[in-house]
């Protein structure tokens, strides 16, 4: 009989506080997930609901001195097979995690990328770094990588700068560095938000390829339901800094339980809205986050269409719908 695997990334009740001139916030309380090798969960919820945080914590590069983790655990699985608590390790610590074991990509890749070095040798840096390669080595490994993600002609390509390049294509390279590594666990916060629809579909395509060939676990971050329903295995949303649901993706689209995510899932596709900034937002529900934080209750009951006095009153606590389905709602049963 096979050993039951260890989850890749295992968060337990994860509650992160930054110090801020106006007092400490807790802008992630009580957040749990997990992403198995070779799978995809899905992180979505709200613009401010604690998604980046969330990664920070995981990533150990929560602001500091202010930011911290305040309770809770992200056991991480090591490739030699060792379970690391990552909210105990110390911030040089992490540095043996970071990029080798887990890496991250993010959605604007300037910001990420070096304006005065070429994109070929940005890769061989980091492989160089990795992987204890020699230039030469690095060099036409760098190029190889640029392959693996399907930049075309990546020979010459290697030897352009970040902004001669487009916003796909800078993606792309962005992969390539993650990748570079052969990471366990993908971090991607919103790797495609800034990126035109066809182009979103291929780096998702992408994203999902290495996921596939390399037995990966991602934690993919979105707005974007839309995205969710085609990559993510499992799902898990947040509102205002808790987890509010988690399921697998057909059952949270067929039987979602949350009045949020059936909020979130009745604004789909048809009526998804363009935000100011571009970005496709799918809520369309009305009210918003920050009024209600402080309130005892179910955060959402101030938003929600189903709640009555009693969620004002008390702070429901996640509830098992089924073994690999939860709500934080007390009135699921009855909706
Ligand atoms: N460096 C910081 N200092 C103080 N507060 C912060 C900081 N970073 C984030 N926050 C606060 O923490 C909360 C969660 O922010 P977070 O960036 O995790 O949201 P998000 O879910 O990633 O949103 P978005 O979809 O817009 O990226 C927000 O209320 C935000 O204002
Ligand atoms: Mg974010």
């Amino acid at each position: 009989m096979a050993l039951a695997q260890a989850p890749l990334l295992e968060i337990d009740q994860l509650e992160v506080e930054f110090r801020t001139e106006t007092g400490p916030i807790v802008p992630v309380r009580g957040v749990s997930l997990r992403v198995d090798a070779g799978r995809t969960t899905a992180l979505v919820g709200e613009s401010g609901s604690g998604k980046s945080v969330t990664s920070l914590a995981i990533m150990g590069l929560l602001p500091r001195p202010f930011g911290r983790v305040l309770a809770g655990s992200i056991r991480f699985s090591r490739r030699n097979g060792e379970v690391v608590d990552l909210a105990t390790v110390p911030p040089r610590g992490m540095r043996a995690f970071r990029g080798s074991e887990i890496a991250m990509i993010f959605q604007e890749p300037m910001t990420s990328l070096n304006p005065v070095l070429t994109i070929g040798e940005q890769i061989a840096e980091q492989v160089r770094l990795h992987l204890r390669l020699g230039r030469e080595a690095a060099k036409s490994r760098a190029v190889d990588m640029l392959g693996l993600v399907e930049i075309p002609d990546a020979r010459r390509r290697a030897d352009e700068y970040p902004h001669q390049m487009s916003g796909g294509m800078r993606q792309r390279v962005m992969i390539a560095l993650a990748m570079s590594c052969s990471p366990r666990l993908l971090i991607a916060d919103e790797p495609t938000t800034a990126l035109d629809v066809t182009i979103q579909a291929e780096i998702l395509a992408l994203i999902d390829r290495l996921r596939r060939e390399n037995d990966m676990g991602v934690l993919f971050i979105t707005h974007n339901l839309g995205v969710v329903a085609e990559i993510a295995d499992v799902v898990t949303v947040m509102y205002a800094g808790e987890v509010v649901e988690t399921a697998g993706v057909r059952d949270l689209f067929h039987h979602p339980r949350h009045p949020y995510t059936r909020a979130l899932i009745s604004c789909l596709p048809e009526h998804a809205l363009r935000g100011e900034d571009g970005r496709r937002v799918v809520q369309a529900i009305p009210g918003s986050v920050a009024g209600s934080l402080d309130a005892p209750g179910c955060k959402f009951a101030p938003r929600c269409v189903h709640a009555v006095d009693a969620c004002q009153a008390a702070h429901p606590q996640l509830d098992a719908v089924e073994p690999t389905h939860f709500v934080r709602c007390d009135r699921w049963r009855a909706l």
